[in-house]
């Protein structure tokens, strides 16, 4: 599945853009499939909440910057998945946003999930439990398979746009499907263009401090105009609610913001826009457009000196066999080169982002 990415997107000044992140003067950070490296803009945001606070207190003045800011966040937000900022809810993850839509499509016995195997621990978790606890049935086939894998009593397709593991795309076939559909979108939002009507998605989940370098705790849900009415909203709480003060006569908001997490902190919400306006006055498709670009040279230069790479599609994430992926992380990390293993295979992964250079992948092959 891919965007078409329109042909005269400016470069990166990646010079610039690699200044912005103090963590890459001291290693070679390969590691934004877990969190992106922080930038200086949301350090010094976060400095500000927490100044506010201390001088002021937290009383009408934050109150009203967090609102002000949360709009600002789900208005960016939108912009990253091309979507209108009323399909968006703000989450804490890209986990929260998946169990919303498992939760809120009130599924049950004799209907079934059709998933990948190697999905994410955050969707297959609420999937194993939804088949505990309402027997739905949750049946798996190989990412690559989905769309010729689904059956008559197939509710949903859940699966990633990005696998985690191999940085491989859902199939594009995945568009013509007849059943709802559900992406992943943790290592795929900020990091590959975004195209929703194309993925024919009904729900796309992604997180804030992957790709788009936010603080923990920052994520989004888009959910489709067609389910706008039909995805019920679990655990409603007075900040989802248009009117809170009418008691129990208070009615859902409009649009996705009936599934905003509860409790969106400032401490969290100021230092995410600031990081999304970092990459964004980089310019977005720019930034995309590098990251896929370094990910692929990686994935030549690990070839280049004999390492396996798990079959991948043009994402930010380049995963090879290691021997001992924990012993030789750690040796990385040791010389300075922040990449991840991925339990229960035998993979080391590094993600690329706009922000690397080729010294950073020199780095890590010199330390292999
Ligand atoms: C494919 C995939 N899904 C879900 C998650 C969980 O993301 P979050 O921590 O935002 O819930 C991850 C995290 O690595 C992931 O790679």
């Amino acid at each position: 599945m891919r965007a078409g990415r329109p042909s005269s997107v400016r470069a990166v000044d990646a010079a610039a853009l690699r200044l912005q992140f103090p963590v890459l003067a001291r290693v070679a950070y390969l590691n934004a499939g877990t969190c992106g490296p922080l930038p200086r803009a949301s350090l010094e945001a976060a400095r500000d909440v927490w100044e506010l606070a201390e001088s002021q207190g937290r009383g009408a003045a934050y109150f009203e910057r967090l609102g002000a800011m949360r709009e600002r966040l789900r208005a960016a937000y939108a912009s990253v998945l091309g979507a209108d900022p009323l399909d968006v809810a703000l989450t804490t993850s890209t986990s929260e946003g998946v169990v919303r839509v498992l939760a809120g499509l009130e599924l049950g016995p004799g209907d079934e999930v059709l998933t990948a195997p190697d999905e994410h621990a955050g969707l297959l978790g609420p999937l194993r439990a939804l088949r505990e606890r309402r027997s739905v049935a949750v049946r798996t086939a190989p990412l690559a398979e989905l769309p010729d894998a689904v059956g008559p009593r197939t509710a949903l397709v859940a699966c990633s746009h990005v696998s985690w593991t191999t940085g491989a795309l859902a199939p594009e076939a995945l568009a013509g499907l007849d059943v709802p559909l559900l992406l992943d979108g943790a290592q795929s939002t900020g990091a590959v263009p975004i195209d929703l009507s194309a993925l024919g998605c009904s729900f796309y989940a992604g997180s804030g401090q992957k790709w788009l370098c936010g603080p923990m705790g920052s994520g989004m849900l888009w959910v489709s105009p067609a389910w706008r009415e039909r995805l019920e909203p679990t655990g409603l709480t007075y900040v989802n609610l248009s009117d809170p003060a009418a008691g129990l006569a208070a009615r859902p908001l409009p649009g996705a913001a009936r599934h905003d997490a509860p409790a969106l902190a400032l401490e969290t919400v100021a230092p995410a826009l600031a990081a999304y306006e970092t990459l964004a006055s980089a310019g977005l498709s720019a930034v995309q457009r590098r990251a896929t670009g370094l990910a692929a040279r990686l994935a030549e230069l690990l070839a280049g000196s004999g390492r396996l790479i798990a079959p991948r599609g043009r994402s930010t994430l380049v995963s090879w066999h290691s021997r001992d992926p924990v012993l030789e992380r750690d040796r990385l990390a040791a010389a300075g080169v922040v990449v991840r293993d991925l339990p229960g295979t035998p993979l080391l992964r590094a993600s690329t982002g706009a922000w690397n250079d080729e010294s950073d992948l020199e780095r890590l092959l010199a330390a292999l």
